[in-house]
């Protein structure tokens, strides 16, 4: 049974009645389930260990780095792929040892290499000639050798959105191959780095096992080629990706992607990294809003809501469809009616969803945007000068606010005139 499902003709969070909850907390608010979060965590790890697979999860924080979701990980035995000081040390604050993290992205400055290097980081994921000589010097200074992957660019179509696809060679991201044979040259001469691996990440929101076949495949063919050349190559980081449904379609299952994973990876018999985000948190959140008005356009009904994209961005951002339901489950012989389902930004833009059919609406009803507990909150703003959405996880019947909603004071304390002013 999905953990938000209708009771009682209300949708619930696993045993919470979300029109209770909204009351309680206000809207809008993301509402997180600790048992999808565990139970997405246990699949995607089981299913790995099942395939015989030698495996450290290392979730990615940038889906979803609230630290209360990290703990739920950490305790389950995650480490943790982060890109940047404000992820590594949430992570660390979030109990994930410092050999269980993974510092990737293509541009760290010199202060997060000397953290990452401080706290004893598994790896750094390196993405160019240039940053290899960087974290070198960094190194150096600290007296220590960094342990290095390189992130390689498969020049793999992802087949997903043009803007979270990045294993192509027209992408910032990765290596090419042709280069890494120079590159591992190049570190052998550089007494700060140590490169223990190689890495490899084609984008996010993959649903199909196609381009993770073949990226895989060519990444194991290059890792073979290079321990034959001598190289001493102890790890292989696989990078996360692996899409969830937003909108029903069926997709590939975790125990299918594993299945590919050892078909591809598994006769290397190396450790294997994994860097899911969006598997292990997307399907564990909702934005809980509700309905300001509804407006009836000379072509178009709009529903405005008090979410907007400074929230939720994807809709925007990417053309995303979230699921939308009501808080009150609609009677089969309900009236549904296309809707434009909108928030108050002004920016035509801010639509959570285009011509949706839902049933009859009107102010206060309460509704739940699915499938938000990946890249929501984390990517939210304070646009039009709104407060960021606080954030509830629910666990059973029970729940807690593990992010209050700040008050507009607070945010204009950050702020001071000009001492000229
Ligand atoms: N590893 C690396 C190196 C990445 O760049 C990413 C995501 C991940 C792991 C995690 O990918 P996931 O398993 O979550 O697909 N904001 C976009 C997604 C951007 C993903 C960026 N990189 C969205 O809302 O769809």
């Amino acid at each position: 049974m999905s953990t938000f499902a209708y009771r009682n003709g209300i949708l619930h969070a696993e045993d919470l009645p979300l029109d209770r909850l909204m009351d309680q907390v206000g809207t809008p608010a993301f509402v997180y389930s600790q048992t999808a979060l565990e139970s997405a965590y246990r699949r995607f790890a089981g299913a790995l260990k099942e395939a015989g697979l030698n495996a450290q999860v290392c979730y990615a924080v940038k889906a979803n780095p609230h630290l209360a979701v990290i703990r739920c990980f950490a305790e389950l035995g995650a480490g943790a792929d982060v890109v940047s000081e404000g992820e590594l040390r949430r992570a660390l604050a979030a109990g994930i040892p410092g050999e269980k993290i993974v510092f990737a992205g293509v541009g760290k400055s010199d202060a997060e290499m000397a953290l990452g290097l401080a706290s004893g980081i598994l790896q750094f994921n390196v993405e160019s000639r240039e940053e290899l000589r960087r974290l070198d010097s960094v190194a150096r200074n600290q007296g220590k050798t960094a342990p290095v992957a390189l992130r390689v660019n498969p020049d793999v179509d992802a087949k997903t959105h043009a803007k979270i696809t990045t294993g192509k060679s027209e992408n910032k991201f990765g290596i090419d191959f042709q280069d890494v044979p120079e590159l591992l040259q190049l570190a052998d001469a550089l007494p700060g780095v140590r490169i223990e691996g190689l890495a490899v990440h084609i984008g996010s929101q993959i649903t199909q096992l196609g381009p993770f076949e073949a990226a895989f495949q060519r990444i194991a063919d290059l890792f073979t080629q290079l321990r034959d050349a001598g190289h001493d190559l102890k790890r292989l980081d696989a990078g996360g990706g692996l899409g969830i449904a937003y909108q029903g379609e069926g997709l590939p299952s975790v125990e299918d992607y594993a299945a590919v994973v050892r078909r591809t990876l598994g006769p290397l018999g190396v450790p294997l990294i994994f860097e899911p985000g969006r598997h292990l948190v997307g399907d564990a959140g909702i934005l809980l809003s509700r309905v300001l008005f509804v407006k009836q356009g000379r072509s178009r009904r709009f529903v405005i809501l008090d979410a907007a994209m400074n929230d939720l961005l994807r809709p925007a951002l990417y053309d995303a469809w979230h699921e939308i339901l009501p808080l009150r489950e609609a009677r089969p012989d309900t009236e549904q009616q296309a809707c434009d389902v909108v928030g108050p930004v002004c920016e035509s833009s801010d639509v959570f969803a285009s011509g949706r059919v839902l049933p009859e609406l009107g102010p206060g009803d309460g509704l739940a945007i699915c499938a938000a507990g990946a890249y929501g909150a984390t990517m939210s703003s304070t646009y039009n000068s709104r407060l960021p959405a606080p954030e509830v996880m629910v666990s059973g019947g029970s729940y807690s606010i593990i992010r209050t909603r700040p008050g507009h004071a607070d945010l204009m304390a950050m702020e001071q005139l000009p001492e000229w002013s």
